[in-house]
C-alpha cells in the first residue's frame, strides 16, 4: 500500500475508472477544480519541514479545537505524528492553500483495515484563523477521492460529539450518514465523551459523484 501513498495525484475523470492508485504515484498533490470553478486547496502529506508552521498553527488553535479534537502542539507529538505517517494503516493529509501553500488544517485516515473490512476512521481539524471559509468542505471532498479511489476503501467513519455542529455539518455535507450513537465512546481531554457515528460507503460516494453532488467535482 505504501506505493500508493501521498502525495496524491487523483485526477480521474470517471469514478468508474480504476485509475486512482496509479495516478497517485504520479507525485502530484490532490488538487481539483471545484464545482464553483475555484481551486482553493490541495492535500499533501506532512513533512519534517512543516514542524514550525504546523505546531504554531495547532497551538494557536488549541482552545478552538477543545473539546472536540486534539492535534500535535509540540515537537514530541509532531514526531509521533510523522512516525504514524509511516504506518501502513494511517494516511495523514495536510490541507494547504493553493494561493500561498499555507497549511490550513489536516485530515487523518486512521486504523485503515484491509481484508474484508476496507475501512478507516476519519479525523480532522482546521487551524482557527482559517475556520468557516469553506476550505475544509473542499478538503473533505478531496479526502474522499483519496479514500475511495486511491486507497480503494469501502467505508469511512467519522465519530463526532453531538454538540459539534461544525463537524456534523462538514460530514453531512460530504454525504456521511448518521449511523448511531455511542455513549462514552472516546476519551478526549481526559473525559469519555459521547459520540455520534457517521459513515459513508464507496457506493454512496459514487452515487453522489455521479449525481454531481460533491462540491469538488468535474469527475
Ligand atoms: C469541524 C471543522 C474542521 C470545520 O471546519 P470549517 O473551516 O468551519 O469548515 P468549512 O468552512 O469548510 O465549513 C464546513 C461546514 O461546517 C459548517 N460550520 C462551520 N462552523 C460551524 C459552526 N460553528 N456551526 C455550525 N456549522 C458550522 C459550515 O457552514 C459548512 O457547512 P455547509 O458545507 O453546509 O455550508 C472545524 O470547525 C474544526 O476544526 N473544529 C474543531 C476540531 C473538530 O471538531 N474536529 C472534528 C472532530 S469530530
Amino acid at each position: 500500500m505504501r506505493g500508493a501513498r501521498l502525495p496524491f495525484g487523483a485526477r480521474a475523470r470517471n469514478v468508474n475508472q480504476p485509475e486512482g492508485a496509479a495516478l497517485a504515484r504520479s507525485g502530484e498533490p490532490v488538487r481539483r477544480a471545484t464545482g464553483r470553478g475555484v481551486v482553493s486547496v490541495y492535500l499533501r502529506p506532512p513533512a519534517p519541514g512543516d514542524r514550525d508552521e504546523f505546531i504554531s498553527l495547532m497551538r494557536a488553535s488549541r482552545a478552538f479545537h477543545r473539546p472536540w479534537a486534539t492535534a500535535p502542539t509540540d515537537d514530541e507529538r509532531f514526531d509521533a505524528y510523522l512516525a504514524d505517517c509511516r504506518r501502513a494503516d494511517f494516511e495523514a493529509m495536510l490541507v494547504c492553500r493553493v494561493e500561498d501553500e499555507a497549511i490550513l488544517g489536516f485530515f487523518n485516515l486512521s486504523q485503515i483495515a484491509r481484508g474484508s473490512l476496507q475501512s478507516a476512521y476519519l479525523g480532522y481539524a482546521v487551524g482557527k484563523p482559517y475556520a468557516r471559509r469553506g476550505y475544509m468542505r473542499e478538503g473533505i471532498e478531496l479526502v474522499l477521492r483519496v479514500a475511495f479511489l486511491t486507497l480503494r476503501l469501502h467505508r469511512v467513519e467519522a465519530n463526532i460529539q453531538p454538540d459539534n455542529h461544525a463537524s456534523i455539518a462538514l460530514a453531512k455535507g460530504a454525504g456521511f450518514r448518521r449511523e448511531g450513537f455511542s455513549p462514552r465512546y472516546l476519551k478526549i481531554g481526559g473525559r469519555w465523551r459521547d459520540h455520534e457515528r457517521w459513515a459513508i460507503l464507496a457506493e454512496e460516494w459514487r452515487t453522489r459523484v455521479e449525481d454531481g453532488r460533491p462540491l469538488a467535482g468535474d469527475y
